[in-house]
């Protein structure tokens, strides 16, 4: 994938949105990237806040197998892979696919799976949003204790050029576990801590032990062990 397959607004609603309109033509790999978004979607139906300096990208996949957690953890780790080699930050991972720089969130990744009828989905839109640079203001409130940016302030071309960069690191890793889930533990913040697995309103405490070969968290709940395939976890990261 060259960047000149890459498809740029200046401004656009979602991308994930966006990427639909080309899923009938479109190749896997093809991607949009938008300089901010006026409606970002984040996990669980929440809001993500894309304020003008950020990058904003979502590609296409046309996986063999519709393993989630192991498309995300792969663009998690291709993700912190580009980061580290371009601009020498180092990031970890929030399972399941948080980037975390100094205990805080810089980037959310978000998979949303499109149908056509059979039970496989068709294809499956991935869409990243790393904060590079702190918005105009400050992040807003309902953010700003959770939320930090790289420090990378990057022209819109520069921006065309890191995703393709993470397009590509995702291509090559996804449809091979064996190439990044070593990485994806090692990368991890949340192994040996506390942590309270949130399910609706409720959350129960447990202990992060370990993370399996499909990405899965191991959780100690003392009575009983439990492997997450999905979901949401809350940690006390500094
Ligand atoms: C999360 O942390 O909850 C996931 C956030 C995913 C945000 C990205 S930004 C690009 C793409 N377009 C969207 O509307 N959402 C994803």
């Amino acid at each position: 994938m060259n960047r000149s397959d890459i498809l740029y607004y200046p401004e656009v609603d979602s991308t994930n949105k966006a990427l639909r309109e080309y899923l009938h033509v479109a190749q896997e790999g093809f991607t949009i990237v938008a300089g901010r978004q006026t409606a970002g979607r984040g996990r669980m139906g929440r809001s993500f806040i894309s304020p003008a300096g950020g990058l904003y990208m979502s590609l296409i996949l046309k996986p063999e197998k519709d393993s989630f957690s192991l498309i995300t953890s792969a663009a998690a780790v291709a993700v912190t892979q580009v980061i580290e080699e371009k601009y020498a930050v180092k990031c970890g991972i929030k399972w399941v696919n948080d980037i975390i720089k100094d205990g805080k969130k810089v980037c959310g990744i978000l998979a949303e799976a499109v149908f056509d009828g059979s039970e496989k989905p068709a294809a499956v839109i991935l869409g990243i949003g790393i904060n590079l640079v702190a918005p105009e203001g400050g992040f807003e409130k309902e953010i700003k204790d959770i939320a930090t940016h790289l420090g990378i302030c990057l022209t819109a071309d520069e921006k065309i050029d890191l995703a393709a960069e993470i397009t590509n690191r995702i291509l090559s890793l996804y449809p091979r576990p064996e190439s990044f889930v070593n990485e994806y533990r090692e990368k991890s913040v949340v192994i040996g801590k506390e942590i309270f697995v949130i399910r609706g309103s409720e959350k129960t405490y447990g202990f992060a032990k370990d993370i399996d070969d499909e990405c899965g968290l191991i959780v100690d709940y003392g009575s009983k062990t439990e492997v997450l395939r999905t979901g949401e976890i809350s940690v006390r990261l500094k």
